[in-house]
């Protein structure tokens, strides 16, 4: 489990063990696009501001993944405790 930061709001979204971190947006009323939900189509790519990301997606190359500046909600999680992200 993680916290997830909507930084525009500061709204803090736990996103559980079983849940993805789209599903904890959506069950928070926070919109994220979707379509493939598997990591592929980058529909719901979302910008991070701070935070360190468990990249599970195939839709960005290895370098956009080390530099860890978006990540993919429908998949990805953090590797630490929380995740700002730019929404
Ligand atoms: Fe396709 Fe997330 S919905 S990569």
């Amino acid at each position: 489990p993680f916290d997830l930061v909507i930084a525009s709001s500061g709204q803090v979204v736990g996103v559980a063990a079983d849940q993805t971190a789209a599903q904890a947006l959506e069950a928070a009323g926070v919109f994220v696009p979707l379509s493939c939900e598997q990591g592929v189509c980058g529909t719901c790519l979302t910008p991070v501001i701070e935070g360190e990301v468990e990249h599970r997606d195939a839709f960005q190359t290895d370098a956009e993944k080390a530099a860890g500046l978006a990540f993919t909600p429908c998949c990805s999680r953090a590797r630490g405790q929380r995740l700002v992200i730019d929404l």
